[in-house]
């Protein structure tokens, strides 16, 4: 059985009350890197979607953030990331969520995601649109960086890797109305696909981080490829680019100065 939108909307919101419920708690933190941390309600939260996947769509693959690849039909293949902004959940900040994509025979069909705190589900099928509770989510009709409003994200090993989008990031302040830093890749999708904001960029995240909130920026109307134009977004060398498609444009040039 395919899975449905729907289906994936009531586990999201499932898996966003397991965050709700141990925000703002003392968390139990582990460091998976220098900077780069996880907490017990990211693993509570994967083990329920891991768990209910498992059991309403049994021998699907699954790649989750903190177990890593679960080998099953590569025909059916599901993306957790169970808490994307871990580091402002471990700091009491509300900006955070839980992402769910589904892809079929290779192509992302479904995408979930969820922020329990204001109650918003950021959905999208691809080929029919993508909606905030139940609204449809269109982009801004920004064409021109000087009053666009940009979003962008640091990868965890930013001290070390000569991919630390500092540069990128300068060439940007300098060029827009301004570039914020939310700390959930998602989000930042989701709000561009919204028009909250006009472009995103961003280096080295992992297919759990792009998958679902790809696909809501979309059908949302955005062009999203790599930071070279491609239309891959998801693999290693990972980097993404989305903006409406005139503003696409001009941010693929100054990424590619
Ligand atoms: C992180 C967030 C952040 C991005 C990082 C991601 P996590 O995911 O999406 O915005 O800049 O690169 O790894 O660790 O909070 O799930
Ligand atoms: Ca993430
Ligand atoms: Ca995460």
């Amino acid at each position: 059985m395919l899975p449905t939108l729907l289906e994936i909307e009531e586990l999201a919101r499932r898996a966003g009350e397991i965050l709700r419920a141990g925000y703002e708690q003392k968390h139990q933190l582990e460091y998976k890197g220098v900077i780069d941390l996880v907490t017990e309600v990211d693993h509570q939260s994967e083990a329920f979607l891991l768990a209910e996947i498992q059991r309403r769509f049994p021998g699907s693959s699954i790649l989750a953030e903190e177990s890593g690849s679960l080998d099953g039909d590569k025909d059916h293949l599901w993306y957790v990331d169970p808490l994307d902004g871990t580091v402002n959940y471990a700091h009491g900040i509300p900006i955070f969520c839980v992402s769910i994509g589904y892809a079929r025979r290779g192509v992302t069909t479904l995408g979930v995601v969820y922020d329990p705190l204001r109650d918003e589900v950021f959905s999208a099928e691809r080929g029919r649109g993508a909606w905030l509770n139940g609204r449809r989510l269109h982009v801004s009709q920004a064409e021109e960086l000087d009053h666009s409003l940009l979003v962008t994200g640091f990868p965890y090993d930013a001290w070390h890797s000569p991919r630390d989008n500092m540069e990128y990031y300068a060439r940007f302040a300098r060029l827009s109305q301004g570039v914020r830093r939310l700390g959930s890749a998602a989000l930042d999708l989701c709000y561009l696909a919204a028009g909250r904001f006009d472009g995103y960029w961003e280096l080295t995240l992992k297919p759990w981080d792009v998958a679902a909130a790809g696909l809501i920026a979309e059908e949302a109307g955005a062009l999203v490829t790599d930071i070279d134009g491609k239309a891959d977004y998801i693999s290693a060398p990972q980097s993404i680019l989305a903006a409406p498609a005139a503003l696409h444009q001009k941010m693929l040039a100054v990424l590619q100065k």
